[in-house]
């Protein structure tokens, strides 16, 4: 019987290496007609994405080194509101050194901008995400509907850029047709579950980051969907493992999509 030969990953002596300078290694090629899109979550051994409604009692320090080098790269960050609501978002901070002197030197803008996708634009324009910008940073995108309510839109359209994308549901191919249009070549991800399972079920995810939490939370089907939130994929999606760090217990996965 042939016997199937397996790589140790872990304990290694492999070298010490700095999660910055590891992606700012890696080839992110926009594909045709977009840009790319890299797609972070993290998840507990068994599955769970939050712990009490909140995806930051998973993580740990080497995660949220990972989730601002993620987002150090990017041009744009794009998250569902139902995310925005949960986690109370903030404005994207200004990234660490080398990603910083990376940015400039790619002409990228010294932050990225957040984008999030809302129907009902159910979004609170006194909350800092929309207050605390920084002025020369140019305020978030949202992503909508024409149905959307009128009295919502007005009370954001000055703290915001709203842009239609469909009429009742946002059409992410055109979404991200139209962030490539206004200059982004790579585009973060953030979740939630629901985002999550509209791109990668329209093939538009490119690199999937899922850090597993050394955790098990338990109470299946109370802690939430999961990484993803919606039908069964009629073909499942196929990945490439490309790299796997691992710091305190926690492994950080980067899968292609294939
Ligand atoms: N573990 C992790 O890494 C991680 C990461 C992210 C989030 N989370 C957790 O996930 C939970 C939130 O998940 P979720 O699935 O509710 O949120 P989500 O995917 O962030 O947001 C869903 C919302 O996004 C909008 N939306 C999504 N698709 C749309 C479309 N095609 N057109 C128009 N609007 C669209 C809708 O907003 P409106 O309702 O405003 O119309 C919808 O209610 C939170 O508890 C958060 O902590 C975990």
């Amino acid at each position: 019987m042939y016997r199937h030969v397996v790589r140790l990953l872990h304990p290694t002596t492999g070298p010490e290496v700095d999660i910055s300078d590891i992606h700012l290694d890696l080839e992110r090629p926009p594909p045709p007609g977009r840009p790319w899109v890299m797609l972070n979550m993290v998840a507990s051994v068994d599955g769970a994405t939050t712990i009490q409604g909140l995806s930051g009692r998973l993580g740990g320090a080497g995660d949220r080194q990972v989730f601002r080098t993620l987002r150090g790269l990017a041009d744009m960050i794009l998250v569902g509101a139902g995310t925005v609501r949960a986690e109370g978002y903030r404005p994207p901070r200004t990234p660490d050194d080398s990603l910083a002197s990376a940015r400039a030197t790619a002409g990228q803008w010294v932050r990225p901008r957040l984008v999030v996708v809302s129907a009902s634009l159910d979004l609170d324009p006194t909350a800092p995400l929309f207050t605390e910008r920084l002025p020369e940073d140019p305020p978030p995108l949202i992503a909508t509907v024409r149905s959307a309510p009128a009295d919502r839109r007005d009370a954001l359209a000055d703290v915001a850029d709203l842009i239609n994308l469909g009429d009742t549901r946002v059409d992410f191919t055109g979404l991200l047709a139209t962030l490539g249009d206004i200059g982004a070549r790579t585009v973060l991800c953030e979740g939630g579950p629901r985002l999550n399972h509209q791109l990668l079920a329209a093939g538009l995810v490119d690199e999937l980051c899922l850090t597993i939490s050394p955790r098990v939370v338990g109470g299946a089907g109370t802690t939430g969907p999961g990484l993803l939130d919606g039908e069964a994929f009629a073909v499942p999606s196929g990945l490439r493992l490309d790299r796997v760090l691992a710091h305190d217990d926690f492994l950080f996965c980067r899968y292609l999509v294939v």
